[in-house]
């Protein structure tokens, strides 16, 4: 795999992987990284995206058939949530619990679902204050060790999308969107509590990304994608993306 600094990001790594399987098999040396410098009696505070990108991943980590893994020591929350039941197929707490907390020993006790199935604003309003509760505070908002982000090829992120992209300076760790298309609601973390990340990794694949991912890397008056706001400024952002994704990236060949 190869490292490069893109100009247009300041400290920020781009890694492209030959293969899916690369791919999930750098998501799980960040996670056992993570875990392994962990001071004693912490956990490792992930939050997780939906989509087919993060559920292809999640179900090839090889750090799933390590035994050594302590998974008790993760604990996992969502970026964002559809406002539907959790076993409704659009869940993605349900596509989290099928491609990665049924295959891992965590405590249910580790587990911070979105209830997609609650009034939107209310839960937002209830998921925002746990964070609070729950994670560490860095400068009093929640900081999570890891934030895995997917990508749209409107260069949303979360659920933050381009016609709302306000949501992502918003004064609170969580507000309601709604799918553009759809108007599908949504509850997502915001912008403050990404930037507040020690980690944040953007996992993207696929030919139809690579427009948006130029657009996002090589700065071309990418200002209307809610997916360049994302700059964890006392953490480090990683681009995790596969060759098809990558190719119009100078030099990634
Ligand atoms: C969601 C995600 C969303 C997703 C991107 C990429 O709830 O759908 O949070 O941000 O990660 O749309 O999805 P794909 O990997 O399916 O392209």
């Amino acid at each position: 795999m190869r490292k490069k600094n893109a100009s247009a990001m300041k400290k920020h790594k781009i890694i492209v992987a030959p293969t899916s399987l690369a791919m999930a098999e750098y998501l799980s040396g960040m996670i056992t990284g993570g875990l392994n410098e962990l001071p004693a009696k912490t956990c490792f505070n992930i939050a997780v995206s939906g989509g087919t990108t993060p559920e292809a991943i999640f179900r090839n980590l090889p750090c799933l058939k390590d035994g050594t893994i302590k998974w008790n020591s993760i604990r996992l929350f969502w970026v964002d949530e559809r406002c539907v039941p959790p076993d409704d197929p659009e869940s993605n707490y349900r596509m989290v619990k099928k491609s990665l907390i049924e295959n891992i020993n965590i405590p249910g006790a580790n587990i911070f679902r979105i209830r997609g199935e609650a009034e939107p604003a209310v839960e937002s309003d209830r998921y925002g204050a746990l964070l609070a509760d729950e994670l560490p505070l860095m400068n009093n908002i929640p900081r999570f060790d890891l934030v895995i982000l997917g990508l749209g090829t409107d260069g949303h992120t979360a659920s933050i999308f381009p016609h709302n992209i306000f949501l992502f300076s918003s004064a609170v760790n969580c507000a309601v969107s709604a799918h553009p298309a759809s108007g599908q609601k949504r509850i997502t973390i915001t912008g403050r509590v990404i930037n507040n990340a020690a980690n944040v990794v953007f996992l993207i694949k696929g030919q139809e990304k690579a427009d948006i991912v130029r657009a996002l890397i090589s700065g071309d008056n990418y200002s209307e994608y809610p997916a360049s706001l994302v700059n964890p400024v006392n953490g480090d952002l990683t681009w995790l993306t596969d060759i098809h994704a990558a190719q119009l990236i100078k030099g990634s060949t």
